[in-house]
């Protein structure tokens, strides 16, 4: 196959590199494009722009493959564990026993939230979202850690990485205490990390907490299918903030915030405000439907669609399954995954979404799993954020170690021309 593309432009002609990946994908290298010919490549929306190399997760849209370092989506989330896939996605290979217990302590021992730190959310309404919470919190770690923000420093990452990790789940369950009016209870750390966050969401201090194993494993496999996706908004977010060099705290912060847009993670809390309309309005799936392919009205069936996959998300099917099985050990009669399969099955029969090859992505279901849990609608989007917590700071890794120069898209420029200023009183 050819290694290089040809351009033409006013009779000239130029050669541009062909890349392949490991996997066969093929890009046309534009790096010196506009040196070479005054042209910049314009692609709003980067649907078809590579914006680096990355060897962490593999995605093949197409097929509804995904892989983090290599090992299918579908073993990891039947054998592998959270913390156990984090420590795969940031460092490239599986942990022998000895190093995952290492990386486990380094974990569980940082799960504590300075004494001032927890000041913090008693300045937020009783009403903030969550995921306002965790951005504002996290950045705010940054404050606490002044000696460990380096980019540069290998040490200083890794005992960040460790903070970030370990404080996720307690400044997420605080958010939610906040919301309460309930006492921040310490974590716990002879627990498990799942367990540690159950029980400062949902324990209180009065009261000893029992964690059902069910639940557990449940939100494992959430986490883990969350845990990366190659380029999307809020990884690309990471990156581009991290190509400026800001800390990594910064960073992380700024990827929540991306992630909590409807278009993206916060499309799971949508799903369930949906199927709670749907329930509550009395409509039947093939009402909804209808409704979501009307274009004079704003519905969409949320949580279906998918920027790469044109085929069925395989996070969607493993979460399909787990969601059947958790609210049937759960002895859960969800009206709500009734609805949600009911709207699957229409959908997947409709001209409409055939023709556009719109499937339930990873967020059609996991709210209902999240909702079973007893999460909060307003809190499944940081949910969200913490299992794709390792995905970000790989990334972020990633981009540190390949030297990348700073983010900084061109554009076509469409507006006034020069012109001279005009005098107030003149206008
Ligand atoms: N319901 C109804 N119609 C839809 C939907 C949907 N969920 N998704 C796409 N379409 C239609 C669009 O109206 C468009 O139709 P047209 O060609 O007649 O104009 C066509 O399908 C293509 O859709 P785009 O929005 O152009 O596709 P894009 O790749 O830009 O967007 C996205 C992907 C944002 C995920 C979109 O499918 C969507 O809004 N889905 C619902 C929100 C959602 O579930 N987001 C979570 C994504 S997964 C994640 O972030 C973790």
């Amino acid at each position: 196959m050819d290694d290089t593309a040809r351009l033409e432009v006013d009779g000239k002609s130029y050669d541009l590199p062909i890349i392949e990946g490991s996997e066969g994908e093929r890009g046309v290298d534009i790096q010196n494009l506009r040196s070479e010919t005054g042209l910049i490549a314009l692609d709003p929306g980067y649907k078809n722009t590579g914006s680096c190399k990355s060897a962490i997760t593999f995605i093949d849209g197409d097929q509804g493959i995904l892989r983090y370092r290599g090992y299918p989506i579908e073993e990891l989330a039947e054998k592998s564990t959270f913390l156990e896939v984090a420590y795969l996605l940031i460092h490239g290979e599986l942990p022998t026993r000895e190093v995952m217990d290492r990386w486990n302590h380094g974990i569980m021992r940082h799960t504590l939230l300075h004494e001032d730190l927890k000041r913090l959310f008693r300045a937020f309404p009783k009403d903030a979202h969550p995921m306002a919470v965790c951005a504002a919190v996290v950045s705010a770690l940054s404050t606490f850690y002044p000696e460990d923000l380096n980019p540069a420093d290998d040490a200083q990452v890794a005992s960040s990485i460790e903070r970030l990790i370990a404080k996720f789940p307690t400044i997420t369950a605080y958010s939610l205490k906040h919301a309460l009016g309930q006492p921040f209870i310490y974590p716990d750390n002879r627990l498990s990390y799942i367990e540690n966050f159950l029980r400062l969401s949902f324990g209180n201090p009065c009261e000893a907490f029992e964690v059902d194993p069910v639940v557990v494993r449940a939100m494992d496999i959430l986490l883990i299918l969350h845990a990366d996706h190659e380029q999307n908004c809020s990884t690309s977010t990471v990156r581009l903030v991290g190509s400026s060099k800001a800390n990594i705290f910064a960073c992380i912060s700024a990827g929540i915030s991306a992630l909590w847009g409807p278009l993206h993670g916060g499309a799971n809390q949508q799903v369930i405000e949906m199927l709670e309309e749907i329930a509550a309005e009395g409509l039947n799936a093939r009402q909804f439907v209808d409704r979501a392919k009307d274009r004079d009205d704003t519905s969409r069936l949320m949580g279906f669609g998918h920027r790469v996959y044109r085929n069925y998300d395989p996070r969607a099917n493993i979460i399909k399954k787990a969601s059947a099985d958790v609210l049937e050990k759960m002895g859960v009669n969800s009206k709500l995954l009734e609805i949600a399969v009911d709207l699957e099955r229409i959908a997947l029969e409709d001209d409409y979404f055939v023709t556009r090859r719109l499937y339930p992505n990873v967020d059609f279901y996991s709210g209902i799993i999240f909702d079973a849990i007893g999460i909060p609608v307003e809190a499944f989007t940081a949910l969200f954020a913490m299992g794709r917590l390792p995905g970000w700071i790989a990334q972020w890794s990633e981009l540190q170690g390949d030297g990348q120069a700073i983010g900084r898209p061109r554009q076509i420029y469409t507006g006034a021309t020069v012109r001279p200023y005009v005098p107030m009183d003149k206008r």
